[in-house]
């Protein structure tokens, strides 16, 4: 890569509606005590009726922007990763784009680039990837990466085995190749898939559901997981892929100084440290307070890391990913 990609900007936007482990005990068959001991997990927030992902990924996007001191007449890319865009068309990026005024011939190389991209929870991994390619062939590109997820209007509230997993979030980052005000530079990514795991984890809703005026919603709608097969899967990938940017980049685990994986599961979460060796107090957890809020859980633990002074600028950051694909990456911040 000749020209450096950085970081200058982060934000995160939580729903203000909380979901507790309590509020759950309400709507199905389910306890605190199992939600805690399996999952880690003890509230999610979810989207009001009428605020969608591409709302709460504009709030996010604008905190950004703001940090990065970029108007939003010089964004030149808007990408947005999401499993639960608000519309098959047009593309949440598009309707991020008209909610922060941008228009044709607005960005500093004439017309802004929008769209989505769909890697499920390893979404933010590979808008990273993403990222540093296009600045590549555009050095002057200003790139606005959210990942914002509205995965309640994909959950069954009825479904005890899943409805106490996911929670909305959403997360957003600028990215471009001037070092001025850089939070992080982006060092290196990897990004991996395995289509022959395509079921593993599903959301309907796309034009394989084939519907007509009228037709009442089935549960292929709705998200399903074969939940072990993922678990197993999640640990060996996470692994795997972080020590593989790590070699290829010549730093050892014991040179970063904190490591974020994706936030499904402190099961998961502490499996994969272990496995890696890396000293607990490095590994950043905040799975706890909104479930797993897929493609948004890494920007959004970015954030939370930075208020609670765990991560700062330049510092030597690790994120890792998987999901729906299945998908994983990893990628190297310093
Ligand atoms: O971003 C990628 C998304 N996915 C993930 O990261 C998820 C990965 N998988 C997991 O996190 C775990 O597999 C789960 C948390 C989903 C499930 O934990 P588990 O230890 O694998 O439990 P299980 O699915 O094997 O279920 C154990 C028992 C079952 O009862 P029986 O058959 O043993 O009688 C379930 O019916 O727990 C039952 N169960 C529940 N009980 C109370 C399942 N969900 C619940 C629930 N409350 N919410």
């Amino acid at each position: 890569m000749n020209h450096p990609c950085y970081i200058c900007g982060l934000g995160s936007c939580i729903p203000p509606r909380v979901m507790t482990n309590h509020d759950l005990e309400k709507l199905v068959d389910t306890s605190d005590e199992w939600i805690t001991t399996r999952t880690g997990i003890k509230e999610r927030h979810v989207l009001e009726n009428g605020v969608n992902a591409s709302d709460c990924g504009l709030n996010a996007a604008r905190a950004a922007l703001d940090e990065a001191g970029v108007r939003p007449e010089e964004v030149t890319h808007i990408f947005v990763a999401t499993c639960t865009p608000d519309y098959l068309c047009p593309s949440t990026a598009c309707v991020i784009a008209g909610k922060l005024g941008i228009s044709s011939g607005s960005g500093r190389m004439g017309n802004v680039m929008c769209m989505d991209f769909n890697a499920a929870c390893t979404g933010f991994v590979y808008g990273l990837e993403l990222a540093r390619n296009v600045i590549q062939t555009h050095p002057d590109a200003v790139i606005l990466l959210v990942a914002t997820e509205a995965l309640s209007r994909r959950t069954n509230f009825s479904d005890r085995s899943i409805c106490v997993l996911f929670g909305d979030a959403a997360g957003a980052v600028v990215l471009r190749s001037d070092p001025a005000g850089a939070l992080w530079e982006l060092r290196d990514v990897l990004c991996s898939s395995d289509g022959s795991l395509n079921e593993l984890i599903t959301i309907g809703g796309g034009s394989a559901c084939q519907i007509s005026e009228g037709s009442v919603v089935g549960p292929e709608w709705f998200i399903s997981m074969q939940g072990m097969a993922v678990f197993k899967h999640a640990v060996r990938s996470m692994t795997d892929e972080s020590l593989r940017v790590l070699e290829r980049n010549g730093i050892s685990l014991d040179e970063l100084d904190l490591f974020i994986p994706h936030q499904a599961n402190l099961r998961i979460i502490k499996a994969v440290g272990e496995r890696l060796g890396i000293d607990e107090n490095k590994v950043f957890a905040n799975v706890q307070h909104y479930g797993n809020t897929s493609a948004a859980t890494l920007p959004v633990a970015m954030e939370d890391a930075r208020r609670s002074g765990a991560l700062k600028p330049g510092m030597k950051v690790l994120l890792t990913s998987f999901g729906g694909g299945m998908t994983w990456g990893s990628a190297l911040l310093a």
